[in-house]
């Protein structure tokens, strides 16, 4: 996972055979502010193949050249690092675009006779990687396609078979997540398919399992024992901007909570795998999300709250409501906030309440996990005036200021005993530098080598939607009847408050603490 346990992707880089990655969905936003940067960025590392080549793949007619020029505007906007004339130069000749439908199979068969053209230029194979970036309206046919026109099944078994990378959202609920899984299953091998979820790229993400499992500090207390809760807060200021259209069709916990916080919530929660074989690593988080209780959302006591953004003030600004913003239907009961209180029926974390949240135009961006350990005995130092015991914090900040935080209560020096939590704080950036790959970059190097590791398997999606489908279809048949708002710029509405403190809790990340 980190580069010191994850060594297949940065190891032998170039070993890989030559490699032709195809972007569909290739004049879209993704590819120009995340693709396209760490396709070049890899490169200027030397970490692609020799012979690496690129084809756009997308409805609208562009010549190779328009293609080619709409790559280095859009890289010298979004790459990370600047991306000098012979980086370009190396990879530019072999950039292409090819025009098609997506439903349209005679496209496809053209554009296998464009791969075996370069082939036998190279007078190699060339393993290709096929990159779904498209609405998720068109998974299918393209699937569908891939397979009938012979491109999934190309130099099958060998060193150089087909790799499909899709990206999110898969499924809009557990039938359409297992629909394509349907057709995924009936086109690929599972080990050629790599289901993106961006959170498993970030850096911080991946050292979580080094965290926890390459210091035996946590192993002993990450547990009921000693954790009385978790919280896991993936907040962003920004409000839906121009992708309204999309947004309103999706809203929080289809965009956000099931895949990113599911997937920081397994990492979180999981057992330790056997080993760091990508299998044993995913067997062990499909088993701790289907330890997860179904949630309750009627009820005296409802375990989730949604909520919506009303006009409000962000960073000193006056922002719009959802309901004013580019695209949204007036009559839109989308949520832009969801809140859910989980628990696991497993023997480690019976007990523990797992709060998770995450909305668009909360007080910042923030995306953290907070392990809440129980408070001592209060023997010695008991609750009152003069000391008061604050719960350990163990606060993993995966982005931004990415680090970790001990909350740990010290005595203030001075002739009287008095309490006051103190911090043991490490941050990336002051440790390692900055310039940390984009989670882009180390993904698709994933995927070229064939590493599933950091990608989601068929079975943890459909676990994640069989958790929250349900809540979904409540929520569709209530429609705006139990939306709760929130001015934009603050934590969301009052309801989330509520959900922690019947635990005795509260929501940690934002305040005063930090
Ligand atoms: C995407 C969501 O998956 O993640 C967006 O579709 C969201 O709505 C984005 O803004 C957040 O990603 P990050 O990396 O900026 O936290």
């Amino acid at each position: 996972m980190s580069n010191q346990t994850h060594a297949t992707s940065t190891d032998a880089p170039r070993g890989t055979p030559p490699t032709i990655i195809v972007i569909f969905g290739a004049s879209g936003d993704l590819t120009a502010r995340k693709l396209a940067p760490a396709i070049f960025n890899l490169s200027k590392d030397d970490l692609l193949p020799e012979s690496c080549y690129l084809i756009g793949y997308g409805r609208s007619s562009m010549s190779d050249e328009a293609f080619r020029d709409y790559l280095r505007e859009s890289l010298a906007s979004h790459s990370r690092r600047p991306i000098e004339e012979a980086t370009w130069d190396a990879l530019a000749p072999n950039i292409s675009f090819h025009a098609g439908g997506y439903d349209e199979l005679d496209s496809y068969k053209e554009l296998d006779t464009k791969i075996t053209a370069i082939e036998e230029s190279l007078g190699s194979y060339a393993q290709c990687l096929f990159y779904v970036s498209t609405p998720p309206g068109v998974f299918m046919p393209i699937l569908e396609n891939l397979g009938t026109s012979g491109l999934a099944k190309r130099h099958k078994g060998q060193a150089t078979a087909s790799k499909v990378i899709i990206e999110k959202p898969f499924g809009r609920d557990l039938q359409s997540a297992h629909e394509l899984n349907g057709v995924i299953n009936r086109r690929f091998e599972e080990s050629q398919v790599f289901r993106i979820d961006h959170y498993l790229g970030k850096e911080t993400v991946q050292s979580l399992l080094v965290q926890r499992f390459a210091n035996s500090i946590f192993e002993p207390v990450w547990n009921r024992n000693y954790v009385s809760s978790v919280q896991i807060t993936v907040s962003e200021n920004l409000g839906v901007g121009s992708r309204g259209g999309y947004y309103d069709r999706s809203g929080a916990l289809r965009d956000m909570i099931q895949n990113h916080v599911m997937q920081l919530l397994a990492l979180t929660a999981m057992e330790p795998p056997s080993s760091l074989d990508p299998e044993a690593i995913r067997d062990e988080k499909v088993k701790a999300l289907q330890a997860l209780k179904p949630v309750a959302f009627t009820g005296d006591d409802p375990e989730v709250v949604r909520g919506v953004y009303t006009e409000g003030l962000v960073d000193g600004q006056r922002a719009d409501g959802y309901l004013e913003e580019e695209a949204i239907p007036q009559s839109s009961s989308t949520e832009t906030y969801a809140a859910l209180r989980l628990s696991l029926d497993n023997w480690r974390w019976k007990g523990v309440p797992f709060y998770i949240r995450s909305g668009k135009r909360l007080a910042m961006k923030a995306s953290e996990i907070v392990v809440q350990f129980s408070r001592p005995p209060a023997i010695l130092f008991g609750e009152g005036q003069r000391f008061k015991v604050e719960p350990n914090l163990l606060v993993i900040r995966i982005q931004p200021n990415e680090g970790i935080t001990l909350y740990l209560n010290s005595k203030v020096p001075g002739l009287e005993t008095k309490l006051q939590p103190i911090k043991l704080a490490f941050g990336y950036e002051t440790t390692f530098g900055s310039n940390t790959p984009e989670a882009y970059e180390r993904l698709i190097l994933d995927a070229l080598n064939g590493d599933g590791t950091l990608f989601i398997r068929g079975d943890e999606a459909e676990t994640s939607w069989s958790l929250l489908s349900p809540v979904l279809e409540f929520w569709e048949a209530q429609g705006k009847n139990g939306l709760e708002s929130y001015s934009a710029g603050t934590w969301g509405p009052l309801a989330a408050d509520k959900l922690l403190l019947k635990g005795g809790h509260e929501w940690l990340t934002g305040k005063e603490y930090q």
